[in-house]
């Protein structure tokens, strides 16, 4: 069984690779190495092809007997996507599209998208459900939004079956730091305070301290990668068996605030962090902790690893990744 892993070079499509290669699937990568690196398709081949390229994507499918596609080739700064999102529409959904005509052009009608908690925007309730209004604030959001819209149109007309995965925050790392993040800039929190227990920068940044939260700082539900790795592989395998089209919140369904984040990165790592209360970041809601209750129900996902251990594989990989430079 083959899987065509777009964006298999990036933090989380390595992830995913790693697992379906341990599972016993055959991966082909295509990714254009614009964010990814080429040294994490360590358990695929790599095809450097943009998802934008009809030709090259063609001679992909022609080469192999692909079953399934999972998608992971996107643009993912809300702030540049408000600054640039002539970027972002062509990339996230011009570009999706191509790829998904390709698929359609070839036959393969199973498909795996990497959607998004900014979906919801504000939401109304905590914790969010999946049919809890999608009302997206920023041009990314709206991206993955559209693309789901366009999933279920190509389902109806073509027979697509396709899973999009709404993620909370990804965070943490391949426990034998293999691979992790690495966003060039990054804007991540873990990753930053890491940064600065590494001693990289003096302190971290909290955006915002008059949030409606216990500690005034913003809660979000942090989802270990390998935690959303495994989704992937439960979703692909539920279409596998001809189950339907569907999307799914991935999260812990529990939030931590910035400032929790901060204090356990100090007793993981046992390096306090210096922090500076800043004001607000442009677009961040209160909260965001979803109810991954249909992923538990239809998929039998549940994740399994804990912040203690997000933090601490991040940590291990970080040191790693920062020390080689
Ligand atoms: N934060 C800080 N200081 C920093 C960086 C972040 O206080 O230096 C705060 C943010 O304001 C936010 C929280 O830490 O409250 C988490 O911020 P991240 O940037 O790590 O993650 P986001 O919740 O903003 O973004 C994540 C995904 C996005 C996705 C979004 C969905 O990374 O791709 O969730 O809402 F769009």
């Amino acid at each position: 069984m083959a899987i065509l892993v777009a964006g298999g070079c990036g933090y989380i499509g390595s992830h995913v690779c790693k697992m379906l290669s341990k599972r016993g699937y055959d991966v082909i990568v295509a990714d254009n190495l614009s964010h990814g690196y080429a040294e994490n398709a360590k358990w695929g081949r790599l095809e450097q092809a943009d998802i934008g390229d009809r030709a090259a994507l063609d001679r992909v499918f022609a080469a192999n007997k692909i079953d399934a596609v999972m998608h992971f080739c996107a643009y993912i700064e809300v702030g540049e996507s408000a600054a640039e999102p002539s970027k972002y529409y062509r990339n996230n959904v011009a570009n999706t599209l191509v790829l998904l005509d390709a698929m359609m052009n070839a036959g393969v009608d199973k498909f795996i998208f990497s959607s998004t908690a900014a979906v919801y925007g504000v939401p109304q309730r905590t914790p969010i459900e999946e049919d809890d209004p999608k009302n997206p604030i920023n041009p990314y959001g709206r991206t993955k939004y559209m693309v789901e819209q366009i999933l279920g149109d190509y389902g109806t007309a073509y027979g697509l079956k396709s899973i999009a995965f709404r993620y909370f925050n990804a965070a943490g790392a391949d426990p034998d730091t293999e691979i992790g993040e690495a966003h060039i800039p990054e804007t991540h929190l873990i990753p930053l305070v890491l940064d600065a227990a590494l001693g990289l920068r003096d302190s971290i940044k909290i955006y915002g301290t008059d949030y409606k939260t216990p500690d005034g700082t913003c809660l979000r539900d942090y989802v270990h990668v390998n935690d959303l790795a495994d989704a992937h592989i439960r979703g692909l395998e539920y279409l596998l068996k001809g189950g339907n089209s569907s999307c799914f919140n991935l999260g812990s369904g529990r939030g931590f605030s910035v400032r929790e984040i901060i204090d356990t990165v100090a007793k993981v790592t046992g390096k306090p962090v210096k922090a500076e209360e800043t004001p607000r970041r442009a677009g961040d809601p209160d909260i965001l902790v979803a109810k991954s209750a249909k992923a538990f129900d239809v998929l039998g996902w549940k994740p399994v690893i804990g912040l203690d251990e997000i933090v601490a594989t991040a940590w291990k990989w970080h040191k790693k990744y920062k020390k080689a430079g």
